[in-house]
């Protein structure tokens, strides 16, 4: 490997986005391919540990990612200090999730003075956006790589693992616009849930979110194919799948949308719940409302982000949707799906947020009466427009805001939970309960977790139970006949 050259982007393939940044810098891939044959033939691979931070999508692509190697020899090991690669794939969503990521890169910096031929990987998120900073700033980093250039990774990782330390790093972020990792099945890692990617990527374009940026354009897989991978999945055991993105509802493969998505999913054999995240108000439907209203399979669960409860904001956050359309929806789905849980995401201290704003954001809040709820500073992301707004709000009454919010959703939270007790429902069992060996773990179709006492069930049973007590946020149940 001859040092840095800046050169054109290594695969320049479908439509890539702001590339006038982007620096390459070129593996040997003759060399590389050759010591992957090499070591293929000797069926013994390097270790491999990957620590994953963020969203569901991201778990998910680590499953991808962990497939890919696995096809290629690697090994998986639990721990960085037994590794010969360590990869970090890092989420940059709000501050705070960066600064946890590049944290444990400090973490790594360490085990790499002790192990210098340590190949230590940035994937993800800030991988993407940070790209050749990071390399500038964290020089012992080998490998820079975004969320569509897995595919490369065993070149790459083979590349650095024949380089001599020292190397310049490597650097792989295109954005594809047709990259999904379609036919590769992520790695199940037992269990009877899994995640499944229908859509990639994101053109919403809300002004505080770095994903559109991170993660490249919307693109939805082939229902044949998501169709396989849960096949696939229920082979392996799994009973219950959770579809995901970073907003379902512009899901469109061919005429299909997301609703007959989900349907089509719900029909898969031996499936026994479906459920899915993140829908956007703008883009949900009725249609999908009456899917989950009539399918069984379909978990009354609706993630229906609102990010505050002032019209004004909203405008600003480029949420194009009101306060009004939005209880509308929950009207509706009230209406069409009995019982159904809600949960939401909100943001305050969006700058230029005034007291009343925030105010109109709990009474929202207390209006809907969400089942629970994800509560957020805002913070500054890097290649947002806001970004560009004068983060105005101190970060001392951001505190104060989330701490009221928190407090206000505490309660309803426990309030509608308060409502469930008595009620006959059914727990799909996941396992067995990590603070008591004689009960089983499991959730109710509206994903309330619940404990039972084991009595000869097995994991993947559905169970009807009555809920009998609350436990913190975790019911006692006891398993009824019916
Ligand atoms: N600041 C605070 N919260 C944010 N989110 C996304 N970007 C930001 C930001 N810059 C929150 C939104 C989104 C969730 C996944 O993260 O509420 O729905
Ligand atoms: Fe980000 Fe908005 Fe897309 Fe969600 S819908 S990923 S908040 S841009």
């Amino acid at each position: 490997m001859e040092g840095e050259k800046k050169c054109p982007p290594l695969f320049v393939e479908g439509e890539k986005i702001d590339m006038s940044e982007l620096v390459t810098i070129q593996p040997d891939f003759t060399r590389a391919q050759t010591a992957r044959s090499r070591r293929s033939q000797s069926g013994n691979g390097p270790a491999v540990y990957i620590r994953t931070y963020g969203c569901q999508m991201n778990v998910s692509d680590t499953q991808t990612i962990e497939t890919l190697l696995a096809d290629d020899g690697y090994q998986f090991v639990d721990a960085p200090e037994h590794a010969d690669i360590v990869l970090v794939n890092t989420c940059m969503i709000r501050e705070t999730a960066e600064v946890r990521a590049l944290g444990q890169l400090a973490n790594l910096s360490a085990l790499k003075k002790k192990n210098p031929h340590l190949v230590i990987g940035i994937i993800g998120c800030i991988a993407q956006a940070k790209r050749k900073e990071i390399l500038e700033e964290q020089p012992y980093i080998d490998l820079v790589v975004g969320p569509d250039a897995y595919r490369k990774l065993p070149v790459l990782l083979e590349e650095r693992l024949i380089s001599p330390p020292g190397t310049p790093g490597l650097l792989e972020t295109t954005l594809l616009r047709e990259e999904l990792y379609d036919e590769i099945v992520p790695h199940h890692q037992g269990g009877i849930t899994a995640f499944v990617t229908v859509i990639r990527g994101c053109d919403k374009f809300c002004t505080f979110c770095v994903v559109p940026r991170t993660r490249g354009r919307e693109r939805s897989r082939p229902l044949p194919s998501i169709l396989r991978e849960v096949e696939s999945l229920v082979s392996q055991g799994v009973k219950d799948v959770t579809l995901l993105g970073q907003n379902v509802d512009s899901y469109r493969w061919e005429d299909r949308d997301f609703a007959e998505c989900l349907k089509a999913v719900a029909q898969v054999d031996g499936l026994k719940r479906v459920r899915f995240m993140t829908s956007h108000p703008a883009d949900i439907s009725e249609r999908l409302l009456d899917v989950m209203g009539t399918v069984d399979k379909i978990c009354p669960f609706l993630h229906l982000p609102v990010q505050s409860g002032s019209n004004r904001v909203l405008d600003l956050m480029n949420r194009p949707y009101t306060r009004e359309r939005y209880l509308g929806i929950v009207k509706t789905a009230r209406e069409k799906v009995p019982g159904i849980a809600l949960s939401t995401d909100v943001i305050v201290g969006f700058p230029t947020e005034s007291d009343d704003e925030f105010q109109m954001t709990l009474d929202l809040v207390q209006e809907v009466g969400y089942d629970s709820a994800f509560m957020f500073k805002y913070s500054a992301r890097p290649l947002t427009k806001a970004e560009r707004l004068r983060d105005d709000i101190p970060e001392i009454l951001k505190a104060e805001r989330l701490g009221r919010l928190i407090e206000l959703q505490q309660e309803n939270s426990h309030r509608q939970n308060e409502a469930q007790l008595g009620k006959q429902t059914s727990i799909l069992i996941e396992g067995i309960s990590p603070k008591d060996a004689a009960m089983w773990t499991g959730r109710t179709p509206d994903f309330r977790p619940v404990v039972v006492s084991r009595n000869g069930e097995s994991i993947g049973d559905e169970i009807p139970v009555q809920l009998r007590e609350l436990i913190g946020f975790t019911f006692r149940g006891e398993r009824i006949n019916r």
